[in-house]
Parts: structure tokens; sequence; C-alpha cells
């Protein structure tokens, strides 16, 4: 998979198959052979990238499997782009079994040309025990040794029902085969009864424990209710049958939603049937002919949506999206606060920093990723440094450079920790500018804050509100030099901030105050502070921490032939890489070193310490300056 765009876990990707390139997210319309009222060709216009289609209906259909046979796959749909094929699972769970084994079933797949051919995995439903599900899983497993390199691109299925464990054994042994794709299956009852939250322990524990390199879909996710939060949590591609299903009860989808064409008393302008029909001639449309015209109306809210999450991912605003999308339906809110509890696991996938501002809505806010990386920060910030605490709550804290008053008149004057109350949690001042402190847009509905935790952690030392109490005497500490090295702590790790700024650096700021660049003191720059409230390190900046971390992180370890070009400024590529520190965050500085560990170039990471270590294609790491562009 080459990574064209990500944001979170979310990700716009290609993916090559043997008839064309599919970019994901994207939905896979279910194209059944015998009826196609809508063909691909039609499609394409939405931006189709591919279709799925029932190998075992081609099979069981002696017309169909004669021509499949004789001119392929691809002539009998009447489509030239990637078509992935499904086996006859679903069909075997709603009918007790098939007439063909999975060896026949993955066999026949491969003779017709199918693109992504998928074995025959074993179903489980949401309310199937434990110790068949295992079995499921163990079963569907044995089934995918069954098949071989020549065989193609195959699917091998994640199954294991509700159960979080077996979710993410049957994904750790699917990992482990040939299988180059991987849906999650066994969840159209849960789609079917809108148990969201369910189905986001199914993705997460599924998706975390696949390998990230290769694209997983989601079998049977066809509406657009969801879409964007399978998305978020990792999820590239969908199928749909529901355009058609839905059509059938003269249902219209919407992206939040479904409507009755009965009970509608217009048609909304976006739909390809707007200006084509009144509703009252949609309505007496003869039954076949009215379904076809829902069925485009289907496709179309599909699609739509599809555009609207990877225009959101390009923004870096997928996550505001899907809080958006989570009060469309309470089944939705309740799978966006199940989502919330995985935050300390979502966070190690979220960038340093986005293009987009950080919006408080209101409780839900409190438990967001970012929350949960910068709360933990804060934990260790104190357990480090306790003492007398103040607390700004609510606007006491006027954000940024301009808050003279009090770094004249108190932080500097006395030895304190000094904490703003942020979305629900409280961050050190000192990261006043830091994303996503400084770029929170809020509603105002933060909560109370709370302090036991900040006692509980700094006792016997006392926490106040401040009030704007003045403190005389002399200066005894300096909040820009404080101010860069907790963000360096937060950024880089805990005790970094004072290993790469010694006391005697020279902090240049603008003239309103921002903290610009950080010097040593014979002149050389360490790194400079952006927009985002992050360093962008220097070769030298990097060379100070890479000499410093005991024992080594941040470190992309690459061959010794590309280090050569990483020296001279050139980015790492995936394919180079040898090792890499997993706790990287996407979007952060990292220390570019040889197979011998020596300091090649410093760069910022396109992606998460995982990624770093499993993609194979593109740009890994952007390098700012290698060690021959450096002075040092
Ligand atoms: N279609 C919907 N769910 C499934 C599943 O679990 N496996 C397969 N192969 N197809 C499906």
């Amino acid at each position: 998979m080459e990574i064209k765009e990500r944001d979170g876990l979310a990700r716009i990707a290609k993916f090559e198959t043997p008839h064309g390139t599919i970019e994901t997210p994207t939905v896979l319309p279910v194209i059944n052979p015998n009826i196609m009222d809508i063909t691909p060709e039609e499609m394409k216009p939405l931006g189709l990238q591919g279709i799925i289609t029932n190998s075992y209906i081609i099979l069981r259909t002696p017309q169909l499997r004669e021509r499949a046979l004789k001119d392929g796959l691809h002539a009998l749909i009447g489509y030239d782009g990637p078509i992935m094929t499904d086996s006859g699972t679903f069909q075997s769970y709603v009918y007790g079994s098939i007439e063909f084994n999975n060896r026949e079933v993955v066999e026949f797949q491969k003779r017709i040309g199918s693109d992504i051919s998928t074995i025959l995995d074993v179903f489980t439903t949401p309310g199937t025990p434990r110790s068949q599900a295992e079995k499921a899983v163990i079963e569907t497993y044995n089934r995918m040794l069954e098949v071989n390199d020549e065989d193609g691109i195959i699917a091998g299925p994640v199954q294991g029902g509700v159960y979080s464990d077996l979710r993410r054994r049957s994904a750790e042994l699917m990992n482990s085969t040939r299988a180059m794709y991987h849906p999650i299956g066994g969840v159209v009852p849960l789609l079917e009864t809108y148990d969201y939250s369910t189905l986001v322990d199914i993705i997460i524990n599924s998706k975390i424990n696949l390998s990230f390199n290769k694209p997983v879909h989601l079998f049977g996710g066809g509406h657009p209710m969801f879409f964007a939060f399978a998305v978020y949590l990792g999820v590239d591609l969908f199928d749909s049958a529901s355009y058609v299903k839905y059509a059938k009860d003269d249902r219209l989808i919407y992206p939040d939603g479904t409507r009755d064409l009965a009970r509608i008393t217009e048609l909304p302008q976006w739909s390809p049937l707007y200006g084509r029909y009144t509703l009252k001639e949609l309505r007496d449309l003869e039954k076949e002919k009215r379904s076809i015209e829902i069925a485009r109306h289907n496709l179309k809210a599909i699609f739509m949506e599809i555009a609207e999450i990877k225009e959101r991912i390009y923004e870096e605003g997928l996550a505001q999206y899907v809080a958006q999308k989570a009060r469309s339906h309470p089944s939705l809110l309740k799978a966006y606060w199940r989502m919330m509890s995985y935050s300390n696991i979502l966070e190690r996938y979220e960038d340093l920093s986005k293009k987009t501002a950080y919006f408080f809505y209101d409780s839900f806010s409190t438990k967001n990723p970012y929350v949960s990386r910068i709360s933990k920060f804060t934990d260790q910030y104190l357990s480090s440094s306790r003492k007398d605490t103040y607390v700004f709550t609510g606007k006491a804290w006027n954000p940024g450079y301009t808050n003279t008053d009090f770094v004249r008149n108190v932080y500097q004057k006395i030895d304190c920790n000094a904490l703003i109350s942020w979305s629900g949690t409280f961050v050190p001042a000192e990261l006043e500018n830091t994303y996503p402190v400084e770029q929170t847009v809020s509603s105002g509905f933060e909560p109370d804050p709370d302090f036991s935790a900040v006692k509980d952690i700094i006792s016997p030392f006392r926490v106040d509100v401040y009030k704007g109490e003045k403190f005389e005497g002399d200066q005894i500490r300096n909040f820009n030099l404080n101010k860069i090295r907790v963000i360096a702590d937060y950024q880089f790790g805990m005790g970094t901030g004072k290993m790469i700024f010694r006391d005697d650096v020279k902090i240049n700021v603008s003239k309103t105050g921002r903290i610009r660049g950080i010097l040593s003191r014979d002149g050389r720059l360490i790194a400079t502070l952006r927009n985002d409230g992050f360093f962008t390190l220097t070769y030298y900046g990097g060379y100070l921490l890479h000499s410093s971390l005991k024992p080594p992180r941040l470190r992309v370890v690459v061959s010794n032939e590309s280090a050569e070009y990483n020296a001279k400024g050139y980015s790492v590529f995936f394919k180079f890489i040898k090792d890499t520190d997993e706790t990287i965050i996407a979007k952060n500085d990292v220390l570019v070193v040889d197979e011998d560990g020596n300091l090649a170039a410093v760069g910022k990471a396109m992606v998460s310490g995982r990624e770093l270590r499993e993609y194979g294609e593109g740009i890994a790491v952007r390098v700012h300056e290698g060690r021959d562009q450096s002075e040092k």
C-alpha cells in the first residue's frame, strides 16, 4: 500500500490489483451478476474504484459459470477495473452449508481472473457462543493455509464474534498468512441492529492486530452513517449491497440515515433524481423501475459520503467530522463514547499536531486521544516537579506570550508549578502555545476542574486557584527557558529539555514576544519553534538529543547506503528502514541513524513508529537537515 495522506488511523492510500489501482477509502458496490440494472460503467463517474461480486453465485449458475470460465470475470461483468469476489461464506451461513469446499471456491476465483479472491471463511454471528466462535477462528485460519501464492491476492477475513481476544487472535493468525487483504467479517447482524458500539470494539481489536501495510475491509458495512467512524478507526474499504436492498423497500439513503419514499416531501437537491422526477412521478413508477432509480440515488449518497471523508482526511479534520456524525443517531453517540474509551490506543496513531483547530464540544471531548496524551504528560510533569501549584481556571490565563503580568509578578519570582485548566484536565502553562492547547476552539462547556488528581500527585504541597496575587522580590527563574524545556519534554520525552537547552542558550523572540529560535551560546541554531508550538530541530539540535538519549529513542535506523543520502538532505524511504522506535509519534522530529547508530540526519516522521516499521512504499521521513549540510 502506498499512503498518500493520513489522519490518525485514517488514510488515503493506493492499493495495486491486476486490473488497476484502488484508492481508499472507498466502497465496492455489490454487483449481482444475474441482475445488472446499474452497470459498473455507469457508476464510474461517482468515483468508482472497484466492485465486488459473489463468485459462489457464478459458480452455481451454469450459464454464468461457463461464460466466466470462457471469457473471464471482467468480460462477464463488463468492467475492466478491479473486481473483488466473495466466496459464498454468507450463503453458507444463511443456508447452513454450500456444495463447494474452500479449495474449490478459491480455485474457481483464480480461474475466472478475480483481482481479490476470498477464502471460504467461517461466519460467526454476534450471538455465537465463545467456544464455537473460537473454532470458527481456527477453521478460518486453516482454510487460509490451504491457499498458495499462485492464487493471487487473497482476502483473509478476521472472525471471532464479539469476543475482543478472539478478534485479536484471529487478526494475528491471519496476519501470519499470505493474505494480502483483510476483511473484518461476521458484522452484518450488528450493522442491521445499529449496534455500532460493539462494532467499534471489533474494528479496533482487529485493526490494531493486523499489519498496517494491508487494506482492511468492513464486510457488509454499506450504510454511510458509519463510514466516518470506521475510516477513523482504520478501515479502508466497504462493500455495499444496501444501495439495492434499501431501494427494493423504497428507502432512500442519506449520509446520516434513511428515509421512506412515502414519507418525504422533497427529493434532496444532491440526488441524481432531483429535477428528473417529481416525487409523485417517482412514486408512480412501476416497482422495478422505481427500485433502480432509488438505487441510483442511494449510490450517490454512499459515494458522496466517501468524498466528504476524503476531504476531511486531507484537512486532518476527520475526528471532528466523527464528533459531528456521532450526533446523527443515539447509537452512533454510544459508539462514539465507546471509541473514546480507546483513546490511549488511538493516541499512538494521532499526529503531533494537525492543520485544523482542535474543537472542544462537550464532555465527550474530554475523552479525546489528545486529552489522553497530554494528561499523561501532565502527570509525569507533576511527578517530577512536586511543589506548590497554581491553577488558572476559565479565562484567568490569557493564553500566550501576552500574559506577561503573571510571568513577571508570579512565575519568575517564586518556584511554583503553573497549570492551565484545559478540556476538563490540566496542562502545564509552559505548553500554552503547543497544539492543541492554544489551537482549541471551545464551546465553553468544559466541566468544573477537579483538583483531586493533581493534589494526589503533588501532596503535601498545595494546589490553589490563582486569584491575581503578586509577589515582591527578585526574579529567580526565566519563564521562556522553562517553556522551551517543557515543550521539549512533551515533544521528545521527559528530561530532554535540559539536555538540549542548557542554561546559557539564547532565545530569540518576535516583536510580540513569541519564541522563534533557540541558539547555543556560541551561536549555533538548535531548534525553531513552529506555529503549532512544537520544535523543528536542526542537525545540531538532533545531535544534542542523540548524544544524550539513553537508552536510545526517537530513532529511525536506516541502511548505511540510505544514511549517506539522508546525510545530504534526501528523504528516508520506507524500504530502507531497518528498525525504528515504535513510540514515535507521526509528524514528530526523529533521529535518522545508520546501522552503527551514527546520526545521519534529522527529519519529520510522516507516520507513527508502528507504521514506519510496516509500510513499504513512499517517503517515511522528510529530512530537515543532514550531517553533510550542517556546520557541526
Ligand atoms: N459478507 C458479509 N459478511 C461476511 C463474512 O463474514 N465473510 C464473507 N466471506 N463475506 C461476508
